[in-house]
């Protein structure tokens, strides 16, 4: 299959823009699978009423067939069409979607018989958002039905955040590639479920445990216990380099022969160490290296490296979300990570 690639900067001509928006609900329309920038990373979408197009998202991605999607809503009156929302919580979860929709906030919630197994691999809740995204907005208000669109990688990869990105991953497996240049987040969305009045977080995100934490007693749900859920495995978002994390790349010694690459967050000192070095944000700014992580893992990933060394983040907000990642990206890297 040929995968087309179309700019969506939405300041260009009028005729352009309605023309990107016609061919993805086109696409959508018949199936068929569009990648569509959110303000987190790159999604792969289909119509999530559609099972046979949800089934090309397994297929494009390689993913197994029990790791549930997230339903991206049009608009707030689709919620009670796709979720139950029970009557203990709908007022934490309302002052949430008050606060934090559109956005980088995904609720699971009790589903609804709407909503095709595949999408949620047979479990009894859904996953839901909305994207603040002006692009994937527009195409799903045209679209005018729930969207699946889990991170548009292969299985177990780093999720895009460029269109190029997504063609590495997903060329030549999906009709079309909407372009609106890198996204704002960098890393996918914080998952909650609210269970009795309490904030459970599934899988840390942009939005933190501490912006949570001003609406109800927050629990941070550990990942490694919770097998059940893939997303939360902890060898997800690997790459193909082994990946060691370290406080700090100062007194990190690469074994002789070895070509290391560096994931800095301090300034690098003295970098000749190091076959190549990626900086998360020359100015330790969290937002940002948050927007650049996938980016950096990604091009070292290229290089053919012997090793990835990274440093870790300070814990603190979106610190822990990009420690979640890096975490998981180092899972399993030990023994390649240590041979010589
Ligand atoms: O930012 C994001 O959330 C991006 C953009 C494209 O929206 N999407 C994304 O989707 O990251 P995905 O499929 O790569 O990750 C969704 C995660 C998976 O780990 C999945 O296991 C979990 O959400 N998930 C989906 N439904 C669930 C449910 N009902 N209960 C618990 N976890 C669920
Ligand atoms: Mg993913």
């Amino acid at each position: 299959m040929k995968t087309e690639t179309v700019t969506a900067i939405w300041d260009r001509r009028e005729r352009s823009r309605i023309a990107v928006i016609e061919r993805a609900v086109d696409l959508l329309r018949n199936g068929e699978l569009v990648a569509l920038p959110t303000e987190t990373v790159y999604g792969v979408a289909a119509g999530a009423l559609n099972s046979v197009a949800v089934a090309k998202i397994f297929e494009a991605k390689e993913r197994p067939g029990f790791d549930p999607l997230i339903l991206h809503l049009p608009d707030e009156n689709w919620l009670e069409r796709v979720a139950k929302i029970d009557g203990r919580s709908s007022g934490l979860i309302e002052k949430l979607m008050t606060q934090f929709w559109p956005g980088a906030l995904t609720l699971v919630l009790d589903r609804q018989p709407i909503i095709p197994g595949i999408v949620t691999a047979g479990l009894d809740t859904v996953a839901v958002r909305m994207s603040s995204h002006p692009v994937f907005v527009e195409i799903i208000s045209a679209f005018g039905e729930p969207l699946a669109a889990p991170s548009a990688n292969r299985f177990g990869r780093i999720s895009p955040t460029t269109a190029q990105h997504v063609f590495d991953e997903l060329g030549e497996r999906i009709p079309l590639i909407v372009d609106a240049g890198p996204t704002s987040h960098g890393i996918e969305s914080t998952i909650i479920a609210v269970r009795e009045n309490r904030i459970e977080i599934l899988r840390r995100g942009p939005i933190t445990s501490e912006q949570l934490a001003e609406f109800g007693e927050v629990d941070i749900v550990r990942a490694r216990k919770k097998v059940s859920v893939p997303g939360q495995l902890p060898s997800h978002y690997a790459p193909k380099t082994p990946l060691r994390l370290v406080d700090s790349a100062e007194s990190f010694v690469p074994p002789p022969n070895y070509r290391v690459g560096l994931l800095a967050w301090n300034a690098p000192n003295p970098e000749e160490r190091f076959a190549a070095v990626r900086t998360l944000s020359e100015r330790q700014d969290l937002r940002e290296a948050a927007a650049n992580l996938f980016r950096c893992l990604r091009e070292l990933d290229q290089l053919d490296l012997d090793l990835i060394v990274a440093e870790r983040v300070p814990a603190q907000g979106l610190g822990a979300a990009i420690l979640d990642r890096l975490d998981r990206a180092s899972h399993d890297s030990d023994i390649r990570g240590t041979r010589g």
